[in-house]
């Protein structure tokens, strides 16, 4: 039951109606610290398919599980290695994904066959207890349509899905604002799949050295790897030098995405993501700053990269995929 007093009447009431559509194998969209999931029953097939049909997502690329206590781990991994654990007292709930040796259980749907499932529990006041009443973990990709923006207010949600969004647990604006930082293991060391909110500075202090996951044939088909991801229907282009190309030419229909105040840029329109420089609040805003440019019908999206510390890495790493041909 939905304890009393944690909640407003509303939030209550929005718990409540997402619990009963999740039990009755309806997919809901879910408010956590870095985007909106689109989540289902992990344990019921035909709620998993809903989510591919919905994102128009292929069935190669695997699924996150999303759990609300962390004995829910061992339901769905075996063999798990000890920096895990590490990894997880540290961590969650929070931006970190583990890919840990699956289970039996755990259908081959989620984890497109892989012999890994992706785990998580996110930190959201309105999610963790959300998970926390249910029986069964939840599946869930972010709620965007396969390759596009992704979803840091419930209103990206509506706008990706369209009349096809289902009910939305509205959770305000996404905390951090990018996905989750994937690791895996090899030999019991830990390997980065993703680069995402938390950094890989973070993890070494818990996990030591970190190696990058050099992507095979199949994983290169994995959307998080895929060149072109996180993309606005915009042409886009990260640009080292914009003052310089915006005196190349026409200027017109160019849009700016810029990291932090230039006094000495006036074209408009512009988007800054931070004006007091910090890559968090950059990261806050990044996605939203993206739908926001995708609607003002630019020919050109002009982006300039963010330093690359902390969660700058996965800023760029956003920003390269999103301008990928
Ligand atoms: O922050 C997040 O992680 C968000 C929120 C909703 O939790 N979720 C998210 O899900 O970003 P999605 O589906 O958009 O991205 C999941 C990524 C994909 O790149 C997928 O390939 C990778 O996780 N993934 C899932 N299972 C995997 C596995 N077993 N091995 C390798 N990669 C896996
Ligand atoms: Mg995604």
């Amino acid at each position: 039951m939905i304890e009393k007093g944690r909640f407003t009447e509303s939030e209550t009431e929005s718990l409540q109606r997402a619990r009963q559509d999740l039990m009755k194998g309806q997919v809901v969209a879910i408010p956590t610290e870095t985007v909106y999931g689109l989540a289902a029953n992990a344990w019921d097939e035909q709620a998993v398919n809903q989510i591919f049909t919905l994102k128009k997502r292929p069935a190669y690329n695997p699924l996150i599980v999303h759990i609300g206590r962390k004995e829910q781990v061992e339901e769905l991994a075996q063999n798990i290695p000890a920096r895990a654990y590490q990894l997880m007292d540290a961590f969650w709930p929070g931006p970190l994904t583990l890919l840990l040796q699956k289970r039996e259980s755990v259908a081959d749907r989620i984890t497109a066959g892989k012999p890994t499932v992706a785990i998580r529990m996110p930190h959201h006041r309105l999610t963790l207890a959300l998970l926390q009443q249910l029986p069964f973990p939840l599946v869930a990709p972010s709620a965007n349509r396969f390759n596009h923006i992704s979803p840091t207010q419930a209103e990206h949600v509506r706008l990706s899905l369209g009349a096809k969004a289902p009910f939305i647990l509205d959770g305000g604006p996404c905390k951090l604002g990018i996905e989750s930082t994937i690791i895996g293991f090899r030999e019991e060391k830990p390997v980065l799949h993703r680069w995402g909110a938390l950094s890989r500075e973070e993890i070494e202090k818990v996990a030591g050295p970190l190696t990058l996951h050099e992507m095979d044939e199949h994983d290169i088909r994995s959307p998080g790897q895929l060149k072109k991801h996180y993309a606005p229907h915009t042409p886009m282009e990260i640009c080292p030098n914009i003052p310089q190309r915006l005196s190349e030419g026409n200027t017109q229909g160019i849009g700016l995405l810029l990291w932090t105040s230039r006094p000495d840029l006036d074209h408009q329109p512009q988007i800054i993501l931070s004006p007091r420089g910090d890559v968090n609040e950059a990261a806050h805003h990044l996605f939203a700053a993206l739908h926001r440019l995708d609607q003002m019908d630019l020919d050109l999206i002009l982006a300039e990269a963010v330093p690359p510390t902390g969660i700058g890495q996965a800023i760029n790493d956003r920003l390269r995929k999103a301008a990928a041909q």
